[in-house]
C-alpha cells in the first residue's frame, strides 16, 4: 500500500487508488450512494437484472457465480435466485477488497439461502484471479455496477484477460457498464445534492490517516468530479483548499499547493463498439447486450472463444 500511495502521489496529477475508498465506512458511503436520486447506476442495472437473467439464467446451465468486487452482494441476489431456481445446491465466491465488507454479506447470504455455498475471497482485482479448487461448473463471472470504469483501458483488458484465463469455453462472463450519456446527467451522478459522494471522496483520506497515520486535515480538500469527454470519463478529485504540508510515515511530506488538484477516481463510460473491443482485447466475444429502456446503462455477456 505504501509503495502505491508514494507512486501515485509523485505523479502529476497528484493520485490515489480507487480502491483505497472502501474501508467500512467507505464501503457504508458508497452504499449509500447507490440510493441517491442522481446517482442512477445501480438502480438501472438492477433494472435489467430482473428483466433479463431470470429468463436467461436457465440455458446457460451455469452452476457457481464468481463475483469480482461483489460489495453489499445485493444485486447478485436477482442472478443467486435464477441459479438456485435451476440447481441447488450452488456455490457463490465473492471477490472484494472490503474484508469487512465481504464478511458481513457472507454471512447474510448463507442465513438467506440455504441451498447456497459462500466462499468468499478478499483480493485486490489487479492480482492474478485464484479460486477455489473444486469449484463446480460451468461457472458465471460477472463483474457488475461498472467496477470496471475504474480501470484504464490497458488495465481493464488486462483484467478481462485475468478473468478470461480463469474460464473454460463452457463458462460465461457478465459484465455491467456505465454508457455515455448527456454530460449533465454524469456530473449530477458525481456530484449528489446531499454531499453523500463528497464525503465518500473524503474518507479515502480518513484511510490514509489510519492506515498509513498520515495527518490529511479532511476540511482543506473540496470534492470536485467533472466528465472528460475525449476520455469517456468522469473524473473525482479531491482539490487542496490552500496550500498545505502532509505529512505521512514512510513517505515524508507531501506538498499542495493551492487548489492543487488530487486525483481520487476514473470512472471510464463505454458504448457498445468500446465492450466489444475491450473484449476481443481480452480473448472474450461479446455475445449479448442488454440496457435500459434510456440507454443509460448495460449489461454484456460474454464468452471465451478458443
Ligand atoms: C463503484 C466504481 C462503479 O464509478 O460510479 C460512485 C464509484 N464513485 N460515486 C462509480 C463511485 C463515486 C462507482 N464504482
Amino acid at each position: 500500500m505504501l509503495d502505491e500511495i508514494r507512486a501515485g502521489l509523485s505523479r502529476s496529477p497528484k493520485e490515489i487508488p480507487p480502491k483505497y475508498f472502501y474501508d467500512h465506512r467507505g464501503s457504508e458511503l458508497f452504499e449509500r450512494i447507490t440510493e441517491l436520486i442522481e446517482y442512477y447506476p445501480t438502480r438501472t442495472e438492477r433494472e435489467i437484472l430482473e428483466a433479463w437473467i431470470p429468463d436467461r439464467i436457465p440455458g446457460l446451465d451455469v452452476r457457481a457465480l464468481v463475483e469480482l468486487g461483489a460489495g453489499s452482494g445485493e444485486k447478485t441476489r436477482v442472478i443467486l435466485d435464477a441459479m438456485l431456481a435451476a440447481h441447488s445446491p450452488i456455490v457463490y465466491v465473492p471477490i472484494d477488497v472490503s474484508a469487512e465488507f465481504l464478511k458481513a454479506s457472507a454471512a447474510r447470504l448463507r442465513v438467506e439461502y440455504p441451498g447456497l455455498k459462500v466462499l468468499p475471497i478478499v483480493a485486490d482485482l489487479a492480482d492474478p484471479l485464484v479460486l477455489p479448487r473444486e469449484l463446480p461448473g460451468p461457472h458465471l463471472f460477472a463483474f457488475l455496477g461498472s467496477t470496471i470504469g475504474n480501470f484504464r483501458p490497458k488495465k481493464a483488458a488486462a483484467l478481462l484477460g485475468r478473468i478470461r484465463a480463469a474460464m473454460s469455453s463452457e463458462d460465461f462472463f457478465l459484465l455491467g457498464v456505465d454508457l455515455r450519456k448527456d454530460v449533465a446527467v454524469l456530473e449530477a451522478a458525481y456530484n449528489d445534492a446531499e454531499g453523500v459522494t463528497a464525503e465518500f471522496n473524503r474518507n479515502v483520506l480518513r484511510v490514509l490517516n489510519r492506515t498509513l497515520g498520515a495527518d490529511f486535515d479532511l476540511d482543506a480538500f473540496r470534492h470536485r468530479a467533472v466528465y472528460h469527454t475525449g476520455a469517456h470519463r468522469i473524473e473525482m478529485y479531491l482539490d487542496s483548499t490552500r496550500e498545505q504540508n502532509v505529512t505521512i510515515p514512510g513517505i515524508g511530506v507531501v506538498r499542495f499547493r493551492r487548489d492543487e488538484p488530487l486525483r481520487t477516481e476514473i470512472s471510464c463510460k463505454y458504448d457498445r463498439e468500446s465492450v466489444a473491443a475491450l473484449c476481443s482485447a481480452a480473448g472474450l466475444h461479446l455475445a449479448e447486450w442488454k440496457t435500459d429502456a434510456k440507454e443509460w446503462f448495460a449489461l454484456a455477456l460474454a464468452e471465451s472463444r478458443p
